[in-house]
Parts: structure tokens; sequence; C-alpha cells
């Protein structure tokens, strides 16, 4: 990636642009906005509407050259009427990703087209998972190369993995939950398919239906422990997909699966026909089983860190995936004795071993991270469940302990857990020493 000779710090000492637009209390002068903003050529993609995309947009046209907006950008529908890539990729969607699902459904997923429900993101509906679009915009932002290698310690259904692959970014996923390990590993080897794989899925669905519903172990064809099978892996995703609509809309998972089936065969079929047109090469994602609080990992070796802390206040990501992890074998309270967040009676004592737990991630973070390079994590704020702590201050306070400072704070609001989360920050957090 050949940066614009502006370095990351200076761009954010340009903030004055930015402080201009959030006075406007209104987006819907978006023109007027844009032409203050953005350089002539620059056509934002279409339902641009919230302040931090403007501001994502306004990042990515002063970091990067046209021709890497065109290639990589994440904001942007075209540039001097070429289209981008992530537009190709997005529009590419087949509208029967969405066939046979309810209205609002239909509505979230179309809405949702160009920061959300592109290439395999859509696979399984993990709660409290990132926001693809807004990644990708911050592997631009903090002007992440193919030669470099990105890390996500707690990396839940893969997303950063999936966005950096499809730049030709190389990258590590962690996780504790082996039930997320399956799901990223899936989301990301699908974007490396062919069509007569998708074909084979479709032709052994039956079969595989059978042996996966029959055996109240998972079957060791099924298990990916002597080496990833893509067919099996993605089928059984599937099956573990329809097991939690299942439970969620009281229909069978004999009724579900075919559907849940076909629509990711649809679904990675769109994102592959995008990514040939476009000659995409995937970067390699690894991801492992481990714990965020002690990573396998040698100091100073990771180019830059995304990652989301578990909103636990918010979300029981074990209590959550129980029947999945159930299914796969798993003992899940021996795991959430090890997931950060779920330890605890009291709130108070929840609150004390969360926040010693987060003291370690940050440690962890900052001795395998190289001098120099970012970790941005974002946060969910909530100061009711917490009794008035806001989760995104001790975080801070945290990090100058571990050899980092703070050079940038944007908000976002969240739109999915709305009742317990209202926004979520990203604190650019640089390692100094
Ligand atoms: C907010 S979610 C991350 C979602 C992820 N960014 C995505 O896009 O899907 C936080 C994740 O932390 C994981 N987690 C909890 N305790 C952990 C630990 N000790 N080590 C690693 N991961 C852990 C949870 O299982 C959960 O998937």
């Amino acid at each position: 990636m050949t940066r614009t000779n502006i370095s990351m710090k200076e761009t954010f000492g340009l903030n004055t642009q930015i402080e201009e637009i959030s006075k406007i209390n209104s987006l819907s002068d978006l023109p007027k906005i844009t032409s203050l903003l953005l350089p002539d050529g620059y056509e934002l993609l279409p339902n641009t509407s919230e302040l931090f995309e403007l501001e994502f947009a306004f990042y990515e046209c002063k970091f990067l050259t046209k021709d890497e907006v065109v290639q990589r950008g994440a904001f942007f529908k075209r540039v001097d009427g070429m289209p981008t890539h992530h537009y190709i990729i997005c529009s590419n969607n087949s509208p029967l990703i969405w066939q046979g699902r309810s209205e609002t459904t239909k509505s979230y997923f179309k809405e949702g087209n160009f920061s959300t429900g592109y290439a395999t993101h859509g696979l399984f509906p993990y709660r409290g998972k990132f926001h693809p679009q807004l990644i990708k915009g911050l592997l631009n932002i903090l002007g992440i190369s193919t030669e470099d290698i990105v890390l996500d310690p707690m990396c839940g259904s893969g997303t950063l993995n999936v966005e950096a692959s499809i730049l030709g970014i190389n990258s590590i996923g962690i996780e504790k939950s082996p039930f997320c390990v399956l799901m990223s590993k899936v989301k990301y080897e699908a974007l490396k398919v062919d069509g007569a794989l998708l074909s084979s899925i479709l032709n052994n669905m039956h079969k595989n239906y059978k042996t996966l519903i029959s055996s109240k172990k998972l079957h060791a064809d099924f298990s990916c422990h002597d080496g990833f099978k893509p067919e099996k892996a993605i089928t059984l995703l599937a099956f573990l997909d329809a097991m939690g609509y299942a439970r969620r809309c009281s229909k069978s998972i004999d009724m579900l699966f075919p559907s849940v089936l076909k629509r990711y065969t649809v679904q990675i079929n769109s994102f592959i026909q995008a990514r040939d047109k476009l000659d995409l090469k995937i970067g390699n994602a690894r991801f492992e089983i481990g714990d965020a609080r002690n990573l396998s990992l040698e100091d100073n070796s990771i180019d830059a860190i995304i990652t989301s802390p578990p909103y636990s206040f918010a979300i029981d990501y074990a209590e959550n995936d129980r029947p999945q992890l159930e299914y796969l074998g798993y003992n899940v309270s021996k795991l959430k004795d090890e997931m950060i967040g779920l330890k605890g009676k009291t709130r108070k004592e929840k609150l004390a071993n969360y926040f010693d737990d987060m003291d370690k991630v940050l440690s962890e973070m900052s001795r395998v991270l190289k001098i120099g390079k970012y970790a941005v994590i974002i946060i969910g704020s909530n100061d009711i469940q917490t009794g008035g702590i806001r989760l995104e201050t001790k975080v801070e306070e945290t990090a100058v302990k571990h050899s980092f400072v703070l050079d940038q704070k944007m908000v976002k609001p969240i739109k999915g857990i709305q009742n317990t989360m209202k926004d979520e920050y990203i604190l650019f957090l640089r390692k100094v020493k």
C-alpha cells in the first residue's frame, strides 16, 4: 500500500473539518456536507447516513490514493466514475440470499448490504460481531499492507480475518470458544472455494444431514480434527445455524436446514463471482482456540490489533451458543470459567474480574504488538449495567499502564443491541515503548 504522504497522527490532527460537520445536527444536507469534506470525484455509497461513516470516508480520502480507494475503500461507490471493489462485491449479492425471509429481515439485509451483509459475513448471525465495513475502513486508516500481519485476540466470528483476507492481508484469530473458531474458519475458508464445491454441498445435502442429525456425538468426518474439509464444515455450520434458528422460531431443524444451507451456497457464490471478476488474492488467516490473557505469540510480532472485548454485561456468549457447543461436545460450564466477563456471582464481583482480565489482555496486546503500531479497541459503553462505571474510560486508563497512548477516540451508535448498549467507542491506542 502506498500511503499518501501524510501520517496518521497528522490526519487525526485534521479534526477541525470533522468538528465543523458534527455541528450540523441533521445529515439531510448530505451533498453539502460531502462537498465540504471530500474532494471532487468521490461518490459515497447509497445509505450513507451516519456521522462516523463520513468521518471514515474523510480519513480514507486522506490516507489512500484514488486507485487504492477503488481497490480497498469501504465507504465509496465510485471514484472518478470507476466503481469501487467494495461496491462491486456488495452489489453482487443475490436477492436469493433473503428469499423466504420476513419483510423485517429482508429490509435489514438490504439496508446492511454495504455494511454487514456481504461476502461471508452473513453465514452465521453472531451476536455482537463487528460491523465489517468499519473494519475495512480501520485497516485502511491504519495503513495495513499485504506485508503486515493483523490480530484479533478475541475474534468471535472472525470478522477482522474475513475483511483482512478480502484485502489480501494475512491475519491471526484467537478465541476461547471452540464454536467461534469453527465459525471463523468456515467464513474464511468459504472465501476460497469454487463453484464445483458449492454444487457438491447441495448434491450431498440430504446424506450429510442424515449423518449430522443421527449421531449423538459429532461425526468424526465433520470434526475437522484431521484437516479442514470445506464441504463438511460449511454444511456443519449451516446445521448449527438451523439449530439456533429452530430454537428461536419454534420450527424444526428438519424444516430449516435445507433453506439455511441453500442460502449459504448462494451467499458464498455471490462473493466468489466478484472475487474472480476482480481477481482478488485472498490473504491467509490462521485460527486458534486460545486465551487473550495469555497469547501464544511472540513479542513484537504483530503490525496491528483490532478487537472488541466481550459485552458480557449485555450478552452471555457461552449461554447463547450452548446448543451448538454441547452438540460439538464441549462443556459449557467449564468454558464459562475461562471466558472474560462471565466469572463472578454478584455484579461487583463480575466487574472486578472483568477489569482484572482486561488488564491481562492489554498487557498481552502490548507485548505482541510492534512498537509504534496500533491496537484499536471497539468497546460498547453502558453505565447502567456497570453501576456507573464507563467501560471505555477504564480500558483507556488500563491501556496507559501498558505503554499505550490514546491518539484518537471515535463514537459510533450501536444498532442491534440498543436496549443494553447505546454507543460504541473506537479507541486508537499506539504502543510507544
Ligand atoms: C464482542 S465478541 C467479539 C466479536 C468479534 N469481533 C466478531 O466480529 O465476531 C468478544 C469475544 O470474546 C470471546 N472471549 C471471551 N473470553 C475470551 C478469552 N479469555 N480469550 C479469547 N476470547 C475470549 C467471546 O467468546 C466473544 O466471542
